[in-house]
């Protein structure tokens, strides 16, 4: 059952012609009521898929809410608290992006869409952590400048058969970092029975002990195909919170429940109501900055 705040954004959203987009790790009560709900790459394909809404509400961070804004310019992008930033995706100035192509002249340069515009506008191609992998098995070049995940990049270099170089060297997830091997012989030992899916921004020794590594997306089609009954989560929290509403005869455990991304819990159902009152706050990038960008993330689209 909704609430009255629920239900007074729902109004909102109809006379303003919104749309509510939103993370998997947005918390349960914006889960309810978004309009599409999913990870990254789910959530680029629908924002590229926006025809007949005057406003996007965009539930995530700030790298989210610019892929939007790049894929839609005559859109109005809203981000409902506008501090709302992924530190991951403030690890990587374009400046440096420049700097490593000198060095690398016939790298690729590949990107996580955890970047900031000006970066995006810098690399030949984007990824998620859900085609990361494809997206560099795409590539023609042998060397991969990439970055700002370097767990990401240790993952996609396990899998394919080039040189991936990470940029910058140690550029992190302080969430996923907070995953140890220490937390993983624990909730085996509690719980035999179940697998365990974790992220790849986890650092590699956690990705070791895993049985497999997902993005939030595979992780939701994880659990809802298999027949196995209990599952153990290394990911931010409100994945789980979603995992559970959508597979109530399954056992849900996280792996670590202070896993928990403070700049996206920034929004809340007060300010998201505040951002269908008063539109804001307006995401904008650069048109110049915006056109170079949206040729990397459509041509990672391509390749999804
Ligand atoms: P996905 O939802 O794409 O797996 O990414 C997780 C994440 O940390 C996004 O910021
Ligand atoms: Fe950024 Fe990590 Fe939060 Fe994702 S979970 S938004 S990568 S800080």
């Amino acid at each position: 059952m909704l609430n009255s705040l629920q239900k007074e954004i729902l109004k909102l959203k109809e006379e303003k012609n919104a749309i509510i987009l939103a993370h998997n790790y947005q918390t349960g009560d914006i889960q309810e009521i978004a309009d599409f709900l999913g990870d990254s790459l789910e959530l680029c394909i629908k924002a590229s898929q926006i025809t007949d809404s005057d406003l996007v509400i965009f539930c995530g961070v700030d790298f989210m809410a610019e892929t939007a804004a790049i894929l839609n310019p005559q859109k109005k992008i809203i981000l409902p608290d506008r501090e709302a930033e992924c530190p991951m995706a403030h690890m990587l100035p374009a400046e440096d992006i420049k700097k490593a192509r000198e060095k690398y002249p016939d790298a690729a340069v590949v990107l996580y869409v955890n970047t900031l515009a000006e970066a995006k506008a810098e690399a030949d191609i984007l990824c998620t952590s859900s085609n990361a992998v494809a997206v560099v098995e795409s590539l023609a070049q042998d060397q991969i400048l990439f970055g700002p995940d370097m767990n990401l990049a240790s993952f996609v270099a396990g899998k394919v058969n080039k040189e991936i170089i990470p940029l910058p060297e140690k550029g992190h997830c302080y969430v996923h970092k907070m995953f140890h091997t220490g937390d993983i012989a624990f909730m085996r030992e509690k719980y035999p029975d179940a697998v365990l899916l974790v992220h790849p921004e986890c650092d590699q020794e956690v990705q070791d002990e895993a049985d497999e590594i997902l993005s939030t997306g595979g992780m939701m089609s994880y659990v809802a195909q298999s027949d196995l009954k209990t599952f153990i989560i290394g990911t931010e929290v409100d994945l789980i919170t979603r995992l559970r509403r959508e597979n109530p005869s399954k056992i849900i455990i996280p792996l670590l429940s202070e896993a928990i991304c403070e700049n996206m819990k920034l929004h809340t159902l007060e300010k998201l109501k505040n951002s269908l009152i008063n539109e804001e706050y307006a995401v904008s990038v650069d048109k110049e900055i915006a056109l170079k960008a949206r040729k990397a993330v459509e041509r990672m689209l391509d390749v999804s």
